[in-house]
């Protein structure tokens, strides 16, 4: 196995005088009669169009033209298992064979007003058929492609491509080969049945005419490959949704990405990606126009911090009158923000917040602030998380307010909403979890 081409030239025959076919008819015969002239090694390409006629895949559709529009798109996601990308009326599905296509491969050109073709059902089942009949009728062992016409992404205009095959094999894989400047073709894969598609679409055209073309002179080999072959698996797929699609998805599960991650690994984190979560985090709501939310991200001086947090934190247990032993087991399993990767600390500071004679009103501003700086240290989890970066928010800061302003020489205005232990979570990628049903937590009133 050299090069896929072929070695000499190539010809491509139209097959004239092929009748006007529907269900039930015997495609082989009449390809047989409308081509006695076949040959070992041609391989005879098919537009499935007739052998969806043929099949009977063809599906009655009446009334007005909205009524004819509406049972198409119907078929179009009836025939689809994934819905791949929507814009405008273009509907760009998976069908049940995995085929990729505009409108799951329906079609009203090259059949009857009231009519929608379907795609065959097993098209390289049919290629085998047509095959195995020319075979019975003629003698010879030809290959046969069936085709559809295709758009592709990133090109403008469609080309026909094999979604049928049997006889030939579809892919030549370079891999390992030499080419003559002594590189190594490590991904080249010619879709040797989609180029022979392609070529035999030259001489049947798309007006109807000549539904069957055959191409003489290429070195068939068969290696039991077929169409389905051609598919990239969902897996392989870097595409696996349209844009809008993608947003849409990543919009959703924006927020249900972030979960309290409490081990990390030691892969460092962009500096720039802590930066911009931050002014993610500061796009959030707040009262009176006002940024009350400032962001530390502690350095070089964690290790002081987190040290007089605990002294304080002991110190609290102990006047709680706990034991030492008891006080020893508490502080090991607060040890999080030691493990942590990056900690970064928010903050509230009360600039802009109005002020009331009685308490009542003094109160809700208070509790104004104190949730805007809620939702902002959510926002900034949500926009780690979407980074694919771990969180845990924690409220140790909270609790010892005067050390976390001492340690790093903070004014006394800023309030400590908590810390927010940062990095790459240790059990993997983050996923997206479902919403929780609302039960009570939601009624109308
Ligand atoms: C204000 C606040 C303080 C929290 N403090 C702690 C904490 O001290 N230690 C901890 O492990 N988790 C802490 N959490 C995280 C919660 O335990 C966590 O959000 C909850 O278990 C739900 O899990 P999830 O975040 O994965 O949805 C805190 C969360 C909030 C909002």
């Amino acid at each position: 196995m050299s090069d896929h081409a072929s070695a000499g030239n190539i010809t491509v025959m139209g097959v004239t005088g092929l009748p006007e076919f529907r269900p039930g008819d015997d495609l082989a015969g009449a390809v047989a009669d409308a081509a006695p002239w076949l040959e070992n090694g041609d391989i005879v390409v098919v537009t499935s169009k007739i052998v969806s006629k043929v099949e009977g895949r063809l599906v009655a559709v009446t009334g007005d033209a909205d009524a004819r529009d509406a049972e198409r798109r119907r078929l179009v996601e009836a025939e689809a298992v994934r819905v791949i990308a929507r814009k405008n009326r273009t509907l760009i599905t998976e069908n049940k064979l995995g085929i990729v296509q505009a409108a799951s491969g329906i079609d009203a050109s090259n059949v009857a007003g009231d009519e929608l073709a379907l795609l065959p059902a097993d098209p390289d089942a049919s290629a085998a058929a047509l095959r195995a009949g020319l075979r019975d009728r003629l003698g010879v062992d030809v290959a046969v492609l069936i085709t559809d016409t295709m758009g592709r992404a990133w090109r403008v205009g469609q080309t026909d491509a094999a979604i049928g095959s049997s006889g030939l094999r579809v892919l030549h894989k370079y891999a390992g080969q030499i080419d003559r400047q002594g590189n190594e073709l490590v991904v080249t894969e010619v879709a040797v049945a989609d180029e022979l598609a392609g070529a035999a679409d030259l001489v049947k055209g798309k007006t109807g005419g000549m539904p069957v073309a055959v191409v003489r002179g290429f070195a068939v080999t068969d290696d039991g490959s077929t169409a389905r072959d051609l598919i990239r698996p969902t897996g392989e797929d870097l595409f696996r949704l349209g844009t809008e699609e993608a947003l849409a998805q990543g919009r959703s599960e924006a927020v249900l990405v972030r979960r309290s991650i409490r081990f990390y690994t030691d892969e460092p984190i962009p500096e720039d990606a802590i930066r911009k979560a931050v002014g993610v985090a500061l796009t959030a709501p707040a009262p009176h126009h006002t940024k009350p939310v400032r962001f530390v991200h502690v350095k070089e001086r964690r290790k002081e911090l987190l040290d007089a947090m605990r002294a304080q934190w002991r110190a609290d247990l102990a006047a709680d009158g706990w034991s030492r032993e008891r006080i020893d087991r508490r502080v090991k399993r607060g040890d999080l923000l030691y493990g942590a990767k990056e900690i970064v600390l928010p903050f509230l500071v009360r600039e802009g917040a109005h002020t009331y004679p009685d308490p009542q009103r003094a109160e809700a501003e208070r509790t104004m602030f104190t949730i805007a700086g809620g939702a902002a240290v959510q926002g900034l989890l949500v926009a780690l998380a979407a980074e694919g970066i771990g969180s845990c928010w924690v409220s140790s800061t909270i609790f010892c307010a005067p050390v976390v302003r001492e340690v790093l020489g903070l004014p006394d205005e800023w309030e400590p909403l908590g810390a927010v232990a940062v990095g790459y979570p240790a059990d993997g990628p983050l996923a997206p979890r479902p919403p929780r049903e609302p039960g009570d937590a939601f009624t109308q009133a």
